[in-house]
């Protein structure tokens, strides 16, 4: 049995977007989402079971995380020690090559990259499907972080019928997502808040979930017909119809900040243009930017004059989970 493990996991951007829990204990969400799994934005986390520890030593970005901090990742890992037999206490030593908590999807990676590094160290064997149903457990988001590419997590309605599939792994379409790191600093409201305030009391709420499901079918054929202009304007107004709920919460709340706001009308302006381009942003201020390849240098000139050339990322379709035993 290995006792550690290392994996790499990327985050993801949600096209359609998971936006609250039908339970928060199982991680079941209200609707399915469907997401591309960037490669500039990933995790790396290895886990050791030592049996000589008295507690889970966790730390990230070489910084020992508090209880509280590391609390998620303990009740991960007390998942995986129920579910494998394993006793022991392990040392998790995880780097984000992402923000983390800025709406960039760092508990997508991180969760994902986890998921696979504990089963593997705790000697659990788990298909790619039992990954994804595992990292659920973590984040939402992470269950669509196992697989490359176009990944759709079904909503289900029990552990078991909750999982990611990939929609199309290998992506032959030169696309790209110029992601805007506006703000990279921590959110106020984390992502586990913010829908959760949603779902209780946005009068629109049950809208969204018819909306999300229309959403999800149109876009599917989109994607699969090439069709980039439709693909957009779907995820756009998905990513719009999302906030809205953040919008109409009690308290309202919201992600956006002013350069938010500036980054929308430049898309919108490069449209006017010609050039095709939408924007989408999760639970955080920073836009992404959805193109075709041949595009890029005229929109990442764009938005280098506007915000600086530090705050442009060009991300392409990226793959999913890579596991190693380290013993
Ligand atoms: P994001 O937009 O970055 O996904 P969330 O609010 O969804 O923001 O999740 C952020 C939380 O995820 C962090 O506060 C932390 O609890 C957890 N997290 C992020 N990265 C890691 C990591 N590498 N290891 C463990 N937990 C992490
Ligand atoms: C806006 O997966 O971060 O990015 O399940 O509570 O950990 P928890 O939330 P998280 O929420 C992601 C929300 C989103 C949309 C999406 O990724 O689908
Ligand atoms: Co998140």
């Amino acid at each position: 049995m290995n006792a550690a493990a290392t994996a790499r996991a990327h985050t993801n951007i949600a096209l359609i977007k998971y936006w609250g829990k039908a339970d928060t204990k199982l991680m079941l969400p209200q609707t399915s989402s469907l997401s591309l799994t960037l490669d500039q934005f990933y995790t790396d986390t290895s886990v050791a079971f030592d049996a000589s520890l008295t507690q889970d030593e966790i730390t990230l970005n070489g910084q020992r995380l508090t209880a509280q901090a590391g609390h998620k990742v303990h009740n991960f890992l007390d998942l995986v020690r129920q579910r494998s037999g394993q006793t022991a206490f392990a040392r998790v030593d995880s780097t984000n090559h992402v923000p983390t908590a800025a709406g960039l999807a760092s508990s997508a990676s991180a969760f994902a990259a986890l998921a696979g590094a504990a089963s593997q160290a705790a000697g659990l064997n788990l298909s790619r499907t039992d990954l994804s149903r595992l990292a659920r457990r973590g984040s939402g988001s992470a269950t669509r972080s196992i697989f490359g590419g176009f990944a759709e997590w079904h909503a289900g309605t029990d552990d078991h019928s909750s999982y990611a599939e990939p929609f199309e792994e290998t992506v032959d379409w030169p696309i790209a997502v110029v992601a805007l790191v506006l703000d990279a600093r921590q959110k106020k409201v984390s992502s586990t808040q913010g829908m959760q305030s949603s779902v209780m009391t946005s009068p629109y709420y049950p809208a969204w979930k018819n909306v999300v499901n229309q959403d999800l079918a149109a876009i599917k054929p989109a994607i699969q017909a090439r069709d980039f202009t439709t693909m957009g304007e779907i995820l756009e107004a998905n990513a719009m119809r999302m906030h809205a709920l953040t919008l109409s919460a009690n308290p309202p709340y919201s992600y956006f900040n002013g350069e938010t706001l500036a980054a929308m009308a430049t898309v919108q302006t490069l449209r006017e243009q010609g050039v095709a381009c939408y924007y989408t942003l999760d639970a955080g201020p920073n836009v992404k930017v959805f193109c075709q390849t041949p595009d890029l240098p005229v929109i990442t000139e764009r938005f280098k004059a506007q915000f600086g050339a530090d705050s442009v990322v060009v991300a392409h379709p990226g793959p999913g989970i890579n596991l190693q035993s380290t013993l």
